[in-house]
Order: structure tokens, then sequence, then C-alpha cells
């Protein structure tokens, strides 16, 4: 396997700072918690660790509001901090990876507030700033994506500035290209720090239409949807030159050696694929969103599997992300069971998997009295479901602790679940197990890193595909209903089996059985 990339054999685990190991009893975790529980993550199987963002901020939106880009949040620890959790994190062999956020800063960043001090600021222009419409309201349609206008009136100025989040997140002008120097630095500041690459925030939105033309009206919006859906995002996201400046985050990335870059993008994927750029000068892996909306379906999924393996450049690298800080996590929208039969789909497809922190012991969504509601997504447009608390509940180390043991003082969030790393480390049966089998079949099995994807195919619930590579051969069988199921395949034999018990089987030749819920990965013979 060595001819290809760690980020292409690995796996990737994503921390959120917030919700991972609190060292002091703030309540909010920080990052000598997370150096603390690195051998955790190392023993678990995974190659690289993708810490969401841990720069000053006023926390607005929880770090994406980020007021100096060089620096550490004294809530997550110091720079000398990130130094020992970046030399642990390398000494026990796993790569590091920060939260790129291009798209907007903090309105705290001393770059906007020159920006906003006056007109002929010479920062004015590293910001979206417009005169007002006619009307002497906001100068276009535009809506932020967390409800309401996308225009900041600024009395000082007598303008109005474009935020596509929160207003205390104002879009940076990426069409100035001392902007464009000026995160280059921030790129090379963290890789002078030893950083092994970046998932960048919002890539697709980083450009907007130079004329600022109205977006139109969207004939599908449907009441209850949030705000921005009642408008295409025709001229405010993925616009023509925004892969001009990928190509340049990846021409800086390059000065250092192949790092890698990995694009948050929320779109089609005939769109998405385009994000690889042309001979790998975009990006490594623009991450692939589709089992985070998936309807839980043997033939939506083969149907999506077959679509994304064909649409993809002859260069490109795929992936697969089963969860996120912003969407409900895959034990919640699958349900507990089928959480083990989408652990063995991650990791059998053919691509990168990026796994969320928790999912690996079947944390659900936590449940957030009305209270403690702290996501401004949620505060904003209560109630129609985007809200982000639940899927960033604490980390549940060990049930028989306070707090499960993240903190000593008052979590940010309450616990979600009982279930903790310290019940499930010595059960055979447990989905940290699971989790821990599959990472380890999947670094001992060439197929499943390198290998091709072939006859993916659902019979009725069941989900059924190979990986090929050499002379070996791996059948993959997912049931995804809550009944027995049976299912085609070739002599072999079960290497890993959700169903306890069933590893080491034989497969016969022709009809076999499986357990509702079950999954397995069988070595197979022509
Ligand atoms: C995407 C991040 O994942 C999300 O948490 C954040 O609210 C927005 N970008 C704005 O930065």
């Amino acid at each position: 396997m060595s001819e290809l990339a760690w980020w292409q054999r690995g796996v990737i685990y994503q921390i959120y700072p917030r919700s991972f190991q609190d060292s002091n009893g703030d309540g909010i975790g920080d990052l000598a918690g997370i150096t603390a529980r690195l051998p955790y993550v190392a023993e678990l199987g995974v190659d690289a660790v993708w810490v969401s963002p841990i720069y000053p901020s006023p926390m607005a939106d929880f770090g994406y509001d980020v007021a100096d880009y060089c620096d550490i949040d004294p809530m997550f620890g110091t720079l000398a901090d990130f130094k020992q959790f970046a030399d642990r994190a390398h000494e026990l062999g796993l790569k590091v990876l920060l939260d790129f956020v291009p798209n907007h800063s903090s309105d705290r960043h001393p770059w906007f507030e020159e920006s906003r001090s006056s007109r002929d600021n010479p920062k004015r222009d590293w910001y979206l700033w417009r005169d007002p419409g006619p009307d002497g309201g906001p100068p276009n349609n535009w809506l932020s994506r967390m409800g309401g206008s996308a225009w900041e009136w600024d009395a000082h100025t007598g303008q109005y500035y474009y935020h596509a989040f929160l207003r205390e997140q104002p879009d940076l002008n990426w069409r100035n290209p001392q902007v464009r120097r000026a995160m280059d630095d921030v790129l090379r500041f963290w890789l002078d720090r030893g950083v092994d690459g970046f998932r960048v925030d919002v890539l697709w939105l980083l450009i907007k239409d130079a004329q600022f033309r109205d977006n139109p009206p969207n004939p599908a919006y449907l009441p209850g949807q949030p705000d921005h859906h009642r408008l295409l995002q025709t001229y405010t996201e993925d616009q023509p030159e925004v892969h001009e400046i990928v190509r340049s985050m990846r021409a800086t990335l390059d000065e250092y050696g192949r790092r890698v870059l990995i694009g948050e993008i929320y779109l089609p994927v005939p769109q998405l694929v385009r994000y690889y750029g042309a001979k790998g000068d975009g990006a490594d892996m623009p991450f692939n969103f589709q089992l985070l909306n998936a309807k839980w379906h043997a033939g939506d999924i083969a149907g999506m599997i077959r679509d994304y393996d064909g649409a993809l450049p002859e260069h490109a690298w795929p992936n697969w992300v089963l969860g996120n800080h912003d969407n409900p996590r895959v034990a919640s929208r699958a349900g507990v069971v089928q959480a083990r039969v989408a652990a063995v789909l991650l990791l059998t497809l053919r691509g990168t998997p990026t796994l969320y922190y928790g999912d690996e012991i079947g944390m659900t969504d936590g449940e957030i009295p009305p209270d403690q509601v702290q996501d401004p997504a949620e505060i904003r447009q209560p109630g129609i479901g985007q809200g982000r608390d639940p899927e960033r509940t604490p980390m549940q180390w060990d049930a028989s602790l306070p707090n499960a043991g993240f903190t000593n003082g008052r979590p940010w969030l309450p616990i979600a679940t009982t279930s903790s790393v310290r019940d499930q480390d010595r059960d055979a049966s447990s989905m940290l197990s699971l989790y821990r089998r599959l990472l380890s079949l999947r670094r001992n099995n060439a197929a499943l890193v390198q290998g091709t994807i072939e006859h993916v195919t659902a019979y009725g619930d069941v989900l059924t595909y190979e990986r090929r590579h050499r002379d070996q051969r791996l059948f993959i069988a997912l049931n995804m209903s809550c009944t027995e199921a049976t299912v085609q395949s070739h002599r072999g034999v079960v290497l890993l089996s959700t169903l306890a018990g069933r590893d080491g089987q034989a497969l016969t030749e022709g009809v076999n059985c499986l357990a509702a819920g079950e999954a397995l990965v069988a070595s197979i013979r022509s």
C-alpha cells in the first residue's frame, strides 16, 4: 500500500474540542484534555485527528468566528499546549489536521475592526461593504444561513456588510489579493508548526457574485425549512472563480511537500467533484456528505455509491463522512442497530472514511432542555431542526464517574446517554469493539484500502458489494432491515460480522442467511 499517501490509506477522526475532554474543570473541553486522550484515539486504530477550531474567538458560533487566526483561545490552552498536543499525536503515529475558516472572521477580529472604522481605512475592502438598496434597505435579497437578511447595517460608516452566517461573522472579500496573501500566511503559520493538513470551512462559499445580483426564488421551498432555502443560492455559492482560490491554497500547501487539503462542500456530486481540480491541483478530498442525508435504504445507498464512483475524475480519491458536528448522529438517524451496519459501510467503502467522535461508542443525539440550548442556529430559528447541540454533547468516557468523566465541573452541554468507553472497552460485542475490529481489518486488508468497488447491488433491504485487489476478493453484505434476510454469495469465510460468534464461519455457494441488522465482510473465492 506504499504508493498511496497516508490520507488515502488512513481514517480521519473528528474531535469537537469543546466536548472531548475537559482538563481544568470549566466544563469545556481543551487541548490538554485532548492530549491526555490521544492514546485512546491511537488504540482505536484511526490515522489522523481533525480538530474543529481552537483559535481565539468570542464563541458566537463556537469557534467558527475567529478573532485571531494565529493563536489558541485561552479556553482551549496556549500555543505551547498546541505543540504538546501535536508532538504527542505525531509520537503516537497520528496526523494532525486543523480547521481553517477563511470565508469569514469574527466581527472582533482586528481586520474587521479596522475595516468598519471608516470608509477609507486600508482594510475597508477586506470585507464586503455595500451601499443601501434604492429603498434604503439591504443592497440585495441575500439571506443568512442562520436566518434573516445576510446584510448588517453599520450606522457609523453608513453601509451594509455581508455575513453568510451570523452578523458576528462578516464575510471576507476573497477578490482582494491582500486577503489572499494574509490567509496564505495563516496556512504557513500552522504548516510551520507541523500541521499535516486542513479541513477548510465552507469552501464553496468563498466567492460571491461580483455584481451582487439578487438570488432567484426557490420553487421547491417548503414552509418550515430554514429561511435561506427560500432562495436558490445562484449568486452566493459555487461561483466559477472559487476554483482559482482552491488552486492557490493547494499551491501554498505544496510549498511544504504534499499536505492534505479537505474541503467542506455541501453540493450535488457533479458540482462537488469539480473541487478536485484538474490533475491534482485542487482539493485532495472535497468532503462527500451524501451519507449524512441518505435515506437508510439499500437501493438508495447502492445508487449513491455507483453514481459517486462514476462521477469521480480519474485522479480523484474518494471519501465518505458518516457524522459531524453539524448533523444529527448516525445512531439517531438510522437507529442504534443500524449504526453498526453503518460502521461496516463506512469502513468498507472505497475511499477515506471520516468518523465523528463518539460515534464509535454509538452516542445518540442528546436531549437539550430549552434553557440549556447553546447553538445560535437553534436560538435564531427555533424548532425547525437546525439546532446542532444534540450532536455536540460531551464524550462519554466512564459512566461510573460524574459527567461520564468528561469534566469535574458543570458540562457546557448535558451528557447524552450513559453508555461509555469504559463499559464497552472489554465487551467483545460492543460498538467500540466493532469499530476496533473494523479499523484493524481495514488496516490489514489491502482490498479494503485500495481495492476496486464492484457489483454494488441492492436485493430488497440487503446491500452487497465487492472490494477487489490483485487476487483478494472481499464480499460485503449489509442487512438494512430489522428482519432476517437472505443473500447470494460465493463460497468463502466470514472475516467479520456484527453478529457475535459468526467470525470464521463459512459462507456457502448460493443462498446464505443474514440476521436482522447484520452486516458482514467475507473473503470469497469465485
Ligand atoms: C460550517 C461549520 O461546520 C459550522 O459549524 C459553522 O457554523 C459554519 N461553517 C460557519 O462557519
